[in-house]
């Protein structure tokens, strides 16, 4: 086991703040050191949002995983990051891996899977409580000590939900033949956690499998509707469709914890960008706010600020709706509080083929575009030679992410269905390196890096195959969130 000195660490993130070089983001959650993982423990407790995320300390690799935990009420003002969990025992000395919190009298609780692995590497995964004290997450009892038969040892994540006045909690996990699929676990009055079994839904009865291990799952209500997120390893790349490694989405529909089935529509991606996975989602105030991890498992090569000392980053909070069995994803609305409205640059044109607006080092731009004549537009962020492209086939309604105009990263392109009439809305957030696009007011929304080799900032450019009847909307230099 590494030796942690949690002091020592905390310092070092505090020296390390503000952050300087060019590539960290500034109104995306990041570290100054180490890599980051899926966001955990995404509690709304005394006021404060708390976020944990992995995070290990101790490289820019996936080992060494610990929680980080930063607290905000704003999504603008965050506490200084600082470990808050780490490796100490035999259960979790491979890793304090992934899970959720929850209130609990008054007080921040967590559940999440311990993660160890004896001399062969034949893991046991261990799904325990723990109580955050303000500091750091003290541990407790271990609630699921091992897998349950019929399924192997990728067994993990755990998130907690209420269900007719009592806990549950849905775990990620994959069948002895390497399915994948969700347990669920409830809690009874005597405080023992009894296993309900697998969360049947259509994958389960077809014959192909939807994947080999289904990583990070909550099942979450919106009014009626149950949605089960989870993220499918191991789904065949089609031509619009699970284009990452590994994927994140939902099942819209009606989960019987009864019968143990789920009825529901079609496996729905939450983003289609290059750079996002593991999401997680609180649930305070009547909206679930998702935060998703900015990276990808098994795609290091992508990401070259490993070799600055730090990688990946969390997105920027977003609420999540849902519409006709699908979701709407928007950011929160507190982060318009960084927008400056000083220099604001109000875009108005009418009959256009070229547009151009410099960005400073932190933007959002929100427009509508009617198409007019046009049938193929590209929305472009231009540093010096290097460029990233949206590029929008209105007639395939389909767009296309290209970052091959960048020198390093990820390269390549992403492609989705986005069903624009005659207007397509855009509400774009350029970080440093982080991008989100929101499609549509949330409809589709694609979350990616970008690393300009040059230290140029970039362009904004419109252009189209004939003139856009109109452009309209407003772009804003934004502030930087605060580590406080
Ligand atoms: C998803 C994941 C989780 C696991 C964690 C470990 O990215 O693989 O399944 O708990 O990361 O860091």
């Amino acid at each position: 086991m590494e030796q942690f000195d949690v002091k020592a660490i905390n310092r070092k993130i505090r020296d390390n703040l503000p952050f300087s070089h060019r590539w960290h983001n500034r109104f995306h959650i990041e570290m100054p050191f180490g890599l980051i993982n899926d966001p955990n423990g995404l509690t709304f407790c005394n006021g404060e949002y708390h976020i944990f995320y992995q995070w290990n300390p101790l490289g820019t690799v996936h080992k060494n995983k610990c929680w980080a935990h930063t607290a905000t009420r704003d999504f603008v003002n965050y506490r200084v990051p600082t470990l808050a969990m780490h490796p100490t025992d035999e259960h979790d000395k491979d890793g304090c891996y992934s899970g959720c919190g929850f209130t609990e009298g008054g007080g921040l609780r967590v559940l999440y899977t311990c993660n160890a692995k004896d001399e062969n590497g034949v893991r046991t995964p261990a799904q325990r409580l723990g109580t955050y004290d303000g500091d750091v997450v003290r541990k407790d009892e271990i609630v699921v000590p091992k897998e349950e038969p019929g399924y192997t040892a990728h067994y993990r994540d755990p998130y907690v939900f209420w269900r007719h006045g009592q806990k549950h909690f849905v775990l990620g996990a994959q069948t002895a033949d390497e399915r994948g699929c969700v347990v669920i676990y409830r809690e009874n009055k005597n405080g023992a956690w009894e296993f309900l079994g697998e969360l049947k839904t259509k994958m389960s009865e077809s014959a192909e499998k939807f994947g080999y291990m289904w990583e990070c799952p909550a099942l979450l209500r919106f009014g009626e509707y149950d949605v089960l997120l989870c993220c499918p390893q191991g789904l065949p790349a089609k031509d619009f469709k699970y284009q990452n490694a590994h994927q994140s989405g939902y099942f819209a529909g009606h989960a019987s914890l009864d019968s143990m089935e789920m009825y529901h529509g079609r496996f729905t991606e939450l983003d289609h960008g290059f750079d996002f996975y593991a999401p997680q989602v609180f649930t305070h105030g009547g909206r679930h706010i998702m935060l998703g991890w900015m990276g990808m498992p098994d795609r290091d090569v992508d990401y070259p600020t490993a070799e600055k000392g730090w990688v990946f980053a969390l997105t920027m909070p977003r609420v999540l709706t849902l519409r006709q069995g699908h979701i709407f994803a928007q950011p929160v609305k507190e982060l318009r509080a960084l927008r400056i409205e000083e220099n604001a640059v109000d875009i108005d044109a009418q009959d256009t083929q070229n547009i151009a607006v410099p960005l400073g080092e932190g933007a959002e731009i929100l427009l509508d575009l009617e198409f007019g004549k046009a049938q193929n537009v590209d929305i472009e962020l231009v540093y010096g030679l290097e460029k990233t492209v949206l590029h929008y086939d209105k007639k395939a309604q389909v767009m296309i992410i290209d970052r091959s105009g960048m020198k390093l990263g990820g390269r390549g392109t992403r492609k989705f269905k986005l069903y624009a009439d005659e207007k397509l809305a855009l509400d774009l957030f350029v970080d440093r390196t982080a991008i989100e696009a929101f499609f549509e007011h949330g409809e589709e929304v694609a979350s990616f890096f970008v690393f300009p080799e040059k230290n140029i900032l970039p362009e904004f450019v419109i252009k189209s195959d004939a003139p856009l009847q109109s452009v309209t909307g407003r772009v804003w230099e934004l502030a930087a969130i605060q580590f406080k």
